[in-house]
């Protein structure tokens, strides 16, 4: 398999990142067939990227009404995921980061389609070896790690997992390469590279705060002014509503790396009272005064 035989793709999972995989794939020409174990969170997201294409593409004339048509026409909602697989050279799964459930989903699949078709996770932290180990190809599970939102991101992490093949990873950076990103490609680990240092630079000014060395603003200020970031880490973490996933990514990485990536215990707190960002009211900073 080369990025020449890839024409069809399948997406598993069409919820916050699946379904804006799917527009990428199709504004590159590919058809996408999307598939959700919710079949109303499918058509949410082809209604979604109907809306942004009208807003971000057709409306600022970067994109023609006809494009933008075939964009949409390209993609098709599956009923489940035989159906998606059908006919597709490779798959890219986008459901919750529960490693259970992406095992045997992979599992599934690895035994519904031949060998040579390639089958990427968007995990953000997961093992890829881990993801694959109820497979028994593999070689052809890798890491696409994209960033959202996913048509204006840069960057696809690219993950090798212990028994990735070569030809598997070459179909990964050159496909990503066609849809104009940059790629790293980062050997397996837990949380990766990027959300390692992300979730890190989060617990450290977590713990910055509750030890009484600056305020949560400070904490963020200190990042934005002194650092370039765009946004400071106290704060990206609230507008993701991220408090969850940042101490699960933080637990996941100390099983396997060390207690060193213990979370801040007053992470655990904010997570166990429900503090988990913007959407909640509250988070590091309180959102209820908006
Ligand atoms: N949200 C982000 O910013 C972001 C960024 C990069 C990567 N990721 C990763 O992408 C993956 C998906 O995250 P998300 O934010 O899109 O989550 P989400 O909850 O918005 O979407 C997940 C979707 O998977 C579906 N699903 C659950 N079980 C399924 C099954 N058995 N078969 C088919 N579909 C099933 C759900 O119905 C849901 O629509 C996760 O692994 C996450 O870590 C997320």
């Amino acid at each position: 398999m080369n990025i020449n035989d890839v024409k069809k793709i399948a997406i598993l999972g069409a919820g916050m990142m699946g379904h804006q995989v799917g527009q990428l794939a199709a504004m590159n020409g590919y058809e996408v067939s999307m598939t959700d174990v919710d079949s109303g969170v499918v058509q949410k997201g082809l209604d979604t990227i109907k809306k942004n294409l009208q807003k971000f593409y057709v409306d600022k004339e970067k994109m023609s009404q006809a494009d933008a048509d075939a964009v949409i026409g390209r993609i098709s909602a599956a009923k489940d995921l035989k159906t998606a697989l059908n006919g597709a050279q490779m798959m890219i799964e986008n459901v919750p980061e529960i490693l259970d459930l992406k095992q045997q989903l992979f599992k599934e699949m690895d035994e519904i389609c031949s060998p040579d078709v390639v089958l990427a996770t968007n995990t953000s932290g997961m093992m890829i070896t881990a993801i694959a180990t109820l497979t028994k190809n593999p070689e052809r599970v890798v890491g696409m790690h994209f960033f959202n939102p996913v048509t204006v991101m840069k960057l696809v992490e690219i993950i090798r997992g212990v028994k990735t093949s070569d030809e598997a990873y070459q179909v990964i950076i050159d496909i990503s390469k066609k849809w104009g990103k940059e790629t790293i490609t980062v050997n397996d680990s837990p949380g990766f590279a990027v959300s390692r240092l992300f979730v890190v630079l989060i617990n450290e000014a977590a713990k910055l705060v509750s030890e009484g060395i600056c305020s949560v603003e400070d904490a963020d200020k200190g990042c934005q002014l002194g650092l370039g970031h765009a946004m400071g880490p106290l704060r990206t973490c609230d507008l993701t509503n991220g408090m969850g996933v940042s101490v699960h990514a933080l637990e996941y990485m100390r099983e396997i790396l060390g207690d060193e990536y213990n979370p801040a215990p007053m992470m655990k707190k904010k997570l166990l009272a429900g503090e988990l960002g913007d959407w909640a009211g509250k988070g590091f900073y309180d959102h209820t005064q908006k």
